[in-house]
């Protein structure tokens, strides 16, 4: 069966609506070098790919707009038998045009000769300016080539508008294909988790427990991880951005895995902490109660209607109320709130949106306000509670770090988190990991 192109066509026809009239200039990424001739392997560029699906590097979309119609350009790589023995297959502008469903192709040599002509007369350019200083400098050739044509009557597009931020737009809330992959993708990183559970030993390293998540991911045809895995033992989980996941785990520690793939372009981020050796302290399980209920609290609050702050307000008026329970904080909840002191123990927000990118395209901001929640968008619930060392602080609750964080679509109803099925309670981790061999 080949390609479904239908969802791409649609979203360049809902960007075209938008746009009415106009042009549309879309590059994918750049291959880049590692070190000495190596590459990084090649990921497009979330926005290219979002309206083409094409995985190919060296890729551009021109997208001619007329009466709210779109006519998608393609210019691209062209076949060569000698590079393809190299670097394997390309599919030229022809096939590329036929399989991808787009409307014209050309090999992306020609682009600088005929961008000019595409450009001419057109009232306005869609362009993310700024993002890279080769394609930048195209742009500017192209437009200033229109320029030149002045005296022959030819104008040049008045209004240069950030493309992005109209993508963002669109792509914040999720089509039916956009679940569906990233459904597949939560799945896949679930079963690393409960694999990652299962293999945890004390002596353990944690990149050993990295491997086991990466070992799921890739067995599951996920292509790669959507960040860097976080694997981190004991005071290692109180570094919120710790990557280097090179320390032994330690019986009677907990571990903190952050960890999600990305799968055909789509990301996926889960956070699970879990005792080394199966078991929670009894301090340990009195701070993991209190993130799991800040959790509760927030996932409750995503809904449609609700403004996107609205789960951090919740967790965090849970986490207050249990910190004041548990001695770690004094006074009155909404004074701590006002004061911002639970920002020792929880120092990040809730949510962010998910998508394409790990910290996907999507507004955190409407006018003066926060924007509010509608069915089809996918944010992360992801509320922490991190205890460093200090003299004011119970020892028992030295270098705890907890953090649980699952993916929710936002449903007519309310939510739905589509990570649910990794083991989240006390007694589900616990169950889960007493059954290790
Ligand atoms: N894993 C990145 C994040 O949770 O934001
Ligand atoms: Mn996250
Ligand atoms: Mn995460």
């Amino acid at each position: 069966m080949g390609l479904d192109t239908t969802h791409y066509a649609a979203r360049r026809r809902r960007l075209a609506e938008r746009m009415v009239d106009g042009v549309a200039v879309i590059p994918t990424a750049p291959e880049r070098l590692r070190n000495r001739d190596t590459h990084y392997p090649y990921r497009h560029d979330s926005y290219f790919h979002y309206l083409t699906g094409f995985d190919e590097p060296e890729a551009v979309l021109v997208l001619e707009v007329r009466a709210g119609v779109p006519t998608a350009n393609l210019f691209c790589r062209p076949k060569d038998a000698e590079r393809e023995i190299w670097d394997g297959f390309r599919h030229g502008p022809e096939a590329a045009c036929e399989v991808f469903g787009l409307d014209a192709a050309w090999p992306i040599g020609e682009l600088d000769a005929r961008l000019p002509e595409i450009l001419a007369d057109r009232p306005r350019l869609l362009y993310a300016f700024g993002h890279d200083p080769t394609w930048d400098g195209c742009i500017a050739r192209a437009l200033e080539a229109v320029r030149q044509l002045a005296r022959s009557g030819r104008t040049t597009p008045e209004a240069i508008v950030d493309v992005r931020a109209w993508l963002d737009r669109l792509r914040v809330t999720k089509d039916a294909s956009e679940i569906d992959t990233m459904r597949r993708a939560a799945e896949i990183s679930g079963r690393a988790h409960r694999r990652a559970m299962r293999s945890v030993r004390a002596g353990m390293w944690e990149y050993e427990l990295e491997a086991e998540l990466l070992y799921e991911f890739r067995r599951h045809g996920a292509q790669s991880p959507a960040y860097p895995s976080i694997v981190a033992g004991g005071a290692s989980a109180c570094v919120l951005h710790y990557v280097s996941n090179d320390r032994q785990l330690a019986d009677g520690d907990l571990v903190l895995i952050d960890a999600g793939c990305e799968l055909d372009g789509y990301a996926s981020d889960i956070t699970r902490t879990f005792p080394v050796n199966g078991r929670f302290s009894v301090a340990q399980r009195e701070i993991y109660e209190l993130v799991l209920a800040a959790q509760a609290a927030a996932v409750a609050a995503v809904a449609p209607g609700r403004h996107f702050n609205e789960p951090h307000e919740a967790a965090v008026r849970v986490l207050c109320q249990g910190l004041s329970d548990l001695g770690l904080l004094s006074g009155s909840v909404d004074d701590m709130i006002a004061e911002e002191r639970y920002k020792r123990f929880y120092m990040h927000r809730t949510s962010h949106w998910l998508g394409r990118d790990v910290h996907d395209a999507g507004p955190y901001r409407v006018g003066e306000t926060w924007p509010v929640l509608a069915p089809g968008q996918v944010l992360t619930v992801e509320p922490g509670c991190y205890i460093r060392a200090a003299g004011d602080i119970p020892e028992k609750y030295w270098h705890i770090g907890v953090r649980i964080e699952d993916d929710a679509l936002v449903t007519e109803a309310g939510c739905e988190l589509i990570t649910a099925a990794t083991p989240k309670t006390v007694a589900e981790i616990e169950a889960w990991m007493a059954g290790r061999a």
